[in-house]
């Protein structure tokens, strides 16, 4: 009758029968190199043919505890003790001043000693009055205790059934100085049986691989006549195409999850803005050069945007002229309202924080208050691989009492930290709208290189005092890229991969 068996079956018959021997499972497995698994399955497969057995052994494993280890590496006490009066040729030594030299515990300070003298080493004496240990050697080869020490190592234990008798007592000292463990540990081992000592390797023939199972194999049982082609666990899949979300959703999303966890509430505005709200109520006088054509998408319908409050507008115009109730002396020019009416695509989502700063005003809010935006702007740029004429800011202010800069580096380090960049730096920068300003960087270890993501500040009195927000109650703002991050997250190189979708990109992404 011909025996069907696994190839990696048939290959461990053979060395059984090379053998002749009884063997010890784990010693087999580590001597051909395979998992111990690996081996008891293939076992099981003999056994199951009669071919093959095991028996289970109950053995004592012995290994050093982590003192022991310690001994091991540095030398008992006594030998450690024994260095120190070598190193600095000391003859003779008070007791407490070796004590001290040794910086070692009373304890094992006295078993030191007292071994030291029972290896003939020293003698101690207070024939001078003071108790102290005199060398009375100069020879200190190695004892047989240390020989024995050095059996161990830390990856292998110990049977007890090999030790000598010798061995045993130096076994015992070491116990009663608390300095090995005991384990029992199940060996199998593995024979032949007389079948299996008999059956030639010509009777054997070697399993069909497959890699499936049919429903058709199941019923009939013959699947048991095949060997399943093992699993590479370590190979990538097939590659999922399936719809996911776009990463850079992913990524507004995973921000948006930040500034909620810290306490914020998300803010939106419209992309058609005021210059009011753009750049009035920020400081900017009417004649800065941000406002430009070049720099700013104007438009012609609507042509004219409504204003807020009159009060309010008055605060800001006011502000401007002669800076209004701030403190400051403002631009000192006369401020035009058809200017601030012109309408625009927001450049910056500043002019939506400003609408919840004119919001504080109207609903007589309390402070503190804590809102983001994540949200798109439009500027004049031409595109290249590192600027978009339309990008997205994440934005987001605190009003709070007695808020400081301190606080305003702690919200940005935390955000970018939970992001990803645990190193962000600032800078000294410049905004009209905020005193002090501040650029910030993150550390980018790819490129080892700081790289600038956006701005911050505290709001100057001339933008917040029209909406009633007033010493000592100050906004802490910040407006910082979107897409400079992705591309830093993602690894592009061309901003405007982002939003072109090169197919290979997203697929990679995960979902
Ligand atoms: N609005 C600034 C920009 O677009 C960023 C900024 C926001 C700076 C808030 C200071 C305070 O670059």
């Amino acid at each position: 009758m011909v025996i069907k068996l696994r190839r990696q079956t048939i290959d461990i018959l053979k060395i059984l029968k090379e053998k002749k021997l009884e063997c010890e499972a784990s010693d087999l497995a580590n001597e051909l190199g395979i998992d111990y698994i690996v081996l008891m399955s293939a076992i099981n497969e003999l056994k199951a043919q009669k071919l093959a057995d095991f028996k289970e052994n109950e053995v004592f494993l012995i290994s050093l505890n982590e003192e022991g280890f310690s001994y091991l590496k540095k030398g008992l006490p006594e030998r450690q003790l024994l260095q120190i009066l070598l190193k600095e040729k000391i003859k003779e030594i008070i007791i407490e001043a070796l004590m001290e030299k040794s910086q070692f515990d009373k304890e094992m300070f006295y078993i030191g000693l007292s071994n030291m003298k029972k290896n003939k080493w020293i003698v101690q004496s207070k024939a001078s009055g003071e108790n102290k240990i005199f060398l009375i050697s100069e020879d200190f080869p190695e004892i047989d205790l240390e020989k024995f020490l050095k059996k161990f190592d830390p990856k292998n234990s110990i049977f007890h059934e090999s030790l000598s008798k010798d061995e045993l007592i130096h076994l015992e000292n070491l116990n009663k100085r608390k300095l090995i463990q005991k384990a029992i540990k199940t060996q199998r081992i593995l024979f032949l049986t007389e079948k299996g000592k008999r059956l030639k390797l010509n009777e054997i023939t070697e399993l069909e691989q497959i890699s499936k199972i049919t429903p058709e194999m199941l019923s009939s049982g013959t699947w048991i006549n095949y060997n399943l082609k093992p699993f590479d666990v370590t190979k990538p899949g097939p590659l999922l195409k399936a719809g996911k979300m776009h990463p850079m959703v992913n990524l507004i999303n995973k921000i948006r999850e930040i500034f909620i966890s810290l306490g914020f509430t998300e803010i939106r505005g419209p992309i058609i803005e005021s210059a009011f709200f753009n750049f009035d109520a920020l400081f900017q006088p009417q004649d800065h050069p941000a406002r430009e054509m070049h720099d700013t998408f104007y438009l012609n319908n609507p042509k004219v945007a409504k204003l807020p409050e009159k009060d309010r507008v008055k605060a800001v115009k006011e502000t401007h002229e002669k800076g209004g109730d701030s403190g400051s002396t403002g631009w000192g020019y006369d401020w035009d309202e058809n200017i601030a009416k012109k309408t625009l695509l927001r450049t910056h989502t500043t002019a939506t924080t400003i609408r919840r700063l004119a919001d504080f005003y109207r609903n007589n809010d309390v402070p503190p208050i804590k809102v983001f935006s994540i949200d798109r702007v439009f500027r004049n740029e031409k595109v290249d691989k590192s600027h978009l004429a339309e990008f997205t800011q994440i934005e987001g202010i605190v009003i709070g009492e007695r808020v400081t800069l301190c606080d305003l580096i702690g919200v940005i380090s935390e955000f970018y930290k939970k992001i990803g960049f645990e190193k962000v730096i600032t800078r000294p920068g410049f905004f009209p709208y905020t005193e002090p300003s501040m650029e910030i960087a993150v550390y980018y270890d790819k490129l080892d290189k700081w790289l600038e993501m956006g701005g911050s500040g505290i709001f100057r009195p001339e933008v917040t005092y029209p909406w009633g927000i007033k010493n000592p109650i100050r906004v802490l703002a910040w407006g910082l890229g979107l897409e400079r991050l992705a591309m830093l997250k993602f690894g592009r190189e061309d901003i405007r991969d982002l939003y072109i979708n090169p197919i290979k990109w997203l697929r990679q992404e995960s979902y």
